[in-house]
């Protein structure tokens, strides 16, 4: 019999035809995240779900969908969903790394040029038709080239980051919770987060969202950051203790930021949208055709893979594989 899949959100090509050549596909409707309810409705009777990572996906959730045996996960995060939960259940859950390393790696340098640079002011400044002429002391900003960049998490993305600073001139400094190798490419300095925090001129965050990163970056953290620096979140938002973040931004004791997420996503932190010294973008890491379309595929071929008997190429808990 064939295995139904319901799918949060109707993911690019190639993902839904790949997903259909295999299973009877069902796809939500709107373009929100389902509550639980409306996975409930949607999804019953489903062998497997596709995730986008705004869907929460918790025991009480599995355990409303018996006979489910994989989430797919459309994104490189899953802290969206309860992995414990899942393994204990023998739920496989997948994930999409590799595909959107480099998009990601590319607008952290975007946040950071713009944070630095003031490019978010002067944008608003053009459209608000306040510029009136050069002034040489106008949207004066911080310089990149030569300075020192210190990034928190140095797995696939932290790295991709790196290797781009060899074009800026940069020092590299890095810090990870877990103990990481540095690739034979790039020239880092492993560190104890103070010092990174102390040090750098440009700090940014790659860990994934943990008890153990949740709110890394707090008012300790901002107030050992140099008033000269700047930070920048492509992770996830609750890395970053975002209420601290607006008051730090406010009294200066850090010269700017780059955020494409919230701890509260969507919402801001209130007072964030009003701080002129931070660039805030709308979660749009992997926002490219070529990522989207290669975790579309990435999340069908797992889904492929787990309810075919096979290990699904990128698996999150390796402890529900009970092997083919
Ligand atoms: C991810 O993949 O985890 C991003 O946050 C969405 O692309």
């Amino acid at each position: 019999m064939t295995d139904s899949v319901f799918v949060t959100y109707p993911i690019p090509d190639p993902g839904l035809p790949l997903l259909r050549e295999h299973f009877e596909v069902r796809v939500f409707g709107a373009e929100r995240a389902p509550t639980a309810d409306e996975v409930v409705d949607n999804a019953g009777g489903c062998s497997g779900i596709v995730t986008l990572v705004r869907d929460r996906v918790d025991g009480a959730l599995m355990d409303r969908l018996p006979g489910l045996k994989a989430v797919a996960n459309y994104g490189v995060g899953y802290d969206n969903i309860d992995i414990p939960a899942a393994t204990e259940r023998g739920i496989l859950v997948t994930n999409t790394p590799g595909v959107l390393t480099d998009a990601t790696a590319d607008l952290t340098w975007a946040l950071m040029l713009a944070a630095a640079r003031r490019v978010g002011e002067g944008e608003r400044m053009m459209r608000a038709g306040e510029f009136h002429g050069w002034d040489p002391r106008m949207l004066l900003g911080g310089d990149v080239w030569g300075k020192t960049l210190g990034i928190v998490g140095f797995g696939r993305i932290g790295h991709a980051v790196a290797r781009r600073a060899r074009g800026f001139d940069m020092r590299v400094l890095f810090y990870d919770v877990v103990p990481q190798a540095v690739p034979d490419d790039i020239t880092a300095e492993p560190v104890e987060l103070e010092r990174l925090l102390e040090e750098s001129d440009f700090i940014t965050l790659h860990v994934a969202l943990t008890e153990q990163t949740r709110h890394l970056v707090d008012e300790a953290a901002l107030r050992r950051m140099k008033p000269t620096a700047y930070l920048v979140n492509t992770s996830r938002g609750p890395v970053i203790d975002e209420a601290m973040l607006v008051r730090a931004l406010r009294e200066g004791w850090i010269a700017g930021a780059g955020l494409d997420v919230y701890e509260h996503e969507p919402q801001l932190a209130p007072g964030l949208a009003e701080v002129p010294n931070v660039v805030v973008l709308p979660h749009l890491g992997s926002a490219t055709f070529g990522s989207r379309s290669g975790m579309a595929e990435l999340a069908a071929r797992n889904m492929i893979a787990a309810l075919g008997g096979e290990r699904p190429p990128t698996l999150v808990n390796a402890d529900a594989w009970r092997g083919a």
